[in-house]
């Protein structure tokens, strides 16, 4: 099944709630979340009393990528707040299998995300823990940026290895997915794509119909 994920980075900060509305009118199945601390990647974006203000705006699900140091501080808070797939960063907790617990514990979907440069191996003793992997094809920290071409390999490296366990393990891509690379992640075998800059700023709507008329030729959408 194949989702669209439109990044709130992206949108105007002043009318958040009307930006979330249209995503979600249009067709957006997920409403990604970027929360950034400042340490693990050099900017701040937002915390939970945003998340928790737009929470009563739409029933879509709140897709919410953690992009903070230790974020086995804060699981019961995103809980409270209203995630429903919560991420962490392989890079950024020690202690991964008992936080991917935490997550699932506390009724969320539970995500792990890495890095371009981190290799696919931290997940040979978690493939039971995950229920998505968020595999960034820009380095974490702010929105725009231009994907990374060798990722290409690496959506197809972690397609085939969940194929061949039998598993149900989403792939969500996040970063650089524009009309010029949509189709790519697609064909590696991405299904959760992640649009920032790409949906907002622009005709929220219209970006909206057109991708998800786009995943329609790989699949099922959710
Ligand atoms: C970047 C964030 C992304 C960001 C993507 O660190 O995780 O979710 O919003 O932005 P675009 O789609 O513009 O690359
Ligand atoms: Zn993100």
């Amino acid at each position: 099944m194949n989702y669209l994920a439109p990044s709130i980075l992206a949108a105007d900060f002043a009318r958040l709630g009307e930006q979330i509305r249209e995503a979600d009118s249009a067709g957006a199945q997920y409403i990604h979340i970027d929360v950034m601390d400042g340490m693990f990647v050099p900017s701040i974006s937002l915390g939970m009393p945003v998340i928790s203000a737009v929470r009563p705006l739409t029933k879509r699900v709140f897709d919410v990528h953690l992009m903070i140091r230790q974020p086995e501080r804060y699981i019961d808070e995103f809980a409270a707040c209203g995630a429903d797939i919560l991420t962490i960063h392989a890079e950024a907790c020690v202690h991964l299998d008992r936080t991917l617990d935490a997550i699932r514990a506390k009724g969320m979907k539970a995500g792990l995300a890495l890095c371009p440069s981190t290799p696919l191996s931290v997940l040979d003793y978690l493939w039971d823990k995950v229920d998505m992997v968020l595999l960034m094809t820009v380095n974490p920290g702010f929105g725009g940026q231009k994907y990374i071409p060798a990722m290409t390999e690496k959506i197809a490296a972690l397609r085939a290895m969940i194929r061949e366990r039998g598993l149900d393990i989403d792939i969500e891509v996040d970063g650089g997915i524009n009309d010029g690379t949509i189709r790519t992640v697609l064909e590696a075998g991405a299904n959760v794509l992640v649009a920032g800059s790409a949906v907002f700023g622009k005709d929220v709507t219209e970006r909206v119909h057109t991708y998800l008329d786009i995943m329609k030729e790989y699949g099922e959408i959710g």
